[in-house]
């Protein structure tokens, strides 16, 4: 079986890895020759460090790096049963690509994009045969991060979904099926745990380390949210934000925070660029939080309970079922419980009266319960058994 993948950026050399790894051909294409060079060169690299720690054997080292071609011309792609395109994420780049590989390609090759944010009934539009078209949405690093969701377009066959589903599966990675809404599951209920945070921050109730420190701390999740703003980088998570709230139609649960926006106006983008909420050069000291206890669970309560909300608000408009909600968010940013699980421990009925006390206080739309928790709630029913 072989797979191409257009683009040999971060994305596209973590899928190429994965698919090798399983034992796929895996044919790769990038418009420029250094993003190969640099592609092949981390490859040699990351093998021979899962050589060193005994993680594969020096003959599947071999084995991965020969199933990879590196290839120059479209033409090449012929013979691919999926074509997976983790180029730059730009609507219109994305459909001249796809109109230019689908005629090379037979009838029965799936053709997929990795976009986080882009619409795939959008792009699947832009092929004869847009039913094989479909999301297949990796996290990064993609050899890492067990999570992959699928995204069928409104014209996708259901019979491509499954063998989608099936040949990733097969690859070692855990699916989950998500609706073509924006953020999909992962970077929509995921946006309170950075917004709240920003909010919290901006209003002064708490500084950042203080709140990275209740997060991690209380809340046992394993990196605060501003270090991990900081690690993904405030130009990449501000435009996911600011993406997820304009294809929403400017809800305001979503609205970008300014003084995010001005890290990335600033070029402070975070750890790769030597600063952004904190100091990440070499003899910076890192800020002290006020390890207040009672402060620290107040600052969870209400980030958890935000959370919870997107995950409600996402079961209730059927984007995912509450099994995939709960997985995606454990798998693909490690949260260090399902939300939905988490919401029948806290129970549903303290869950509504933390919207409703955020409401009363803010009168923010920002700050409406789920319909769906406010029904639980008077139902007295949990999301699982
Ligand atoms: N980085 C992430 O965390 C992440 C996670 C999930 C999904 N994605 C999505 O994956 C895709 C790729 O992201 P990335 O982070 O790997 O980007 P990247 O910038 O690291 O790599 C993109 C690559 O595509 C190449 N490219 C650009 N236009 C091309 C074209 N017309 N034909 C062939 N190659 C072209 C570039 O030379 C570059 O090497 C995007 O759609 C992004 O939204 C990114």
């Amino acid at each position: 079986m072989t797979v191409g993948i257009i683009g040999s950026g971060s994305m596209g050399s973590g899928i190429a890895q994965v698919a090798a790894t399983a034992d796929w051909k895996v044919l790769v294409y990038d418009l420029s020759k250094e993003a190969i060079e640099n592609s092949q060169k981390k490859l040699i690299k990351i093998l021979a460090r899962l050589v060193e720690k005994g993680r594969i054997s020096k003959e599947k080292s071999l084995n991965i790096q020969n199933n990879i071609s590196y290839i120059n011309d479209f033409e090449e792609f012929a013979p691919c049963n999926l074509i997976i395109e983790a180029i730059i994420e730009n609507t219109e780049i994305k459909k001249k690509v796809f109109k230019k590989v689908e005629p090379l390609v037979s009838d029965d090759c799936i053709i997929a994009s990795n976009t986080s944010s882009l619409s795939i009934t959008s792009l699947a539009a832009s092929l004869e045969t847009p039913e094989r078209f479909i999301g297949i949405h990796f996290f990064n690093p993609a050899p890492l991060m067990k999570l992959v969701e699928i995204i069928p377009a409104v014209q996708t066959k259901s019979q491509i979904t499954e063998k989608a589903k099936s040949i990733i599966d097969a690859w070692g990675k855990l699916t989950v099926l998500a609706k073509d809404t924006p953020g999909f599951i992962v970077n929509k209920v995921a946006r309170p745990f950075y917004s709240e945070a920003l909010r919290i921050y901006e209003e002064s109730i708490a500084n950042i380390p203080t709140i990275d420190w209740a997060i991690t701390h209380i809340g046992g999740f394993r990196m605060g949210p501003f270090t991990l703003m900081d690690f993904i980088g405030h130009d990449v998570n501000y435009i996911v934000t600011e993406t997820v709230f304009k294809a929403f139609y400017y809800d305001g649960r979503y609205k970008p925070s300014f003084t995010q926006k001005r890290l990335v106006e600033a070029g402070f983008n975070g750890r790769k660029s030597g600063r952004g909420f904190y100091d990440y050069s070499a003899n910076a000291t890192a800020p002290e939080p006020h390890k207040d206890e009672t402060k620290g669970q107040k600052i969870v309560d209400r980030i958890v309970a935000m959370l919870i909300n997107e995950a409600a608000d996402t079961l209730q408009y059927h984007i995912a079922s509450k099994e995939d909600i709960d997985l995606a968010m454990t798998k693909g940013v490690n949260y260090p419980k399902g939300l939905l699980k988490w919401a029948d421990e806290i129970g549903i009925e303290e869950c509504v009266l933390r919207m409703d006390a955020l409401f009363e206080e803010y009168h923010e739309e920002r700050y409406r319960c789920s319909p769906l928790l406010r029904k639980m709630a008077k139902q007295d029913s949990t999301f699982f058994e």
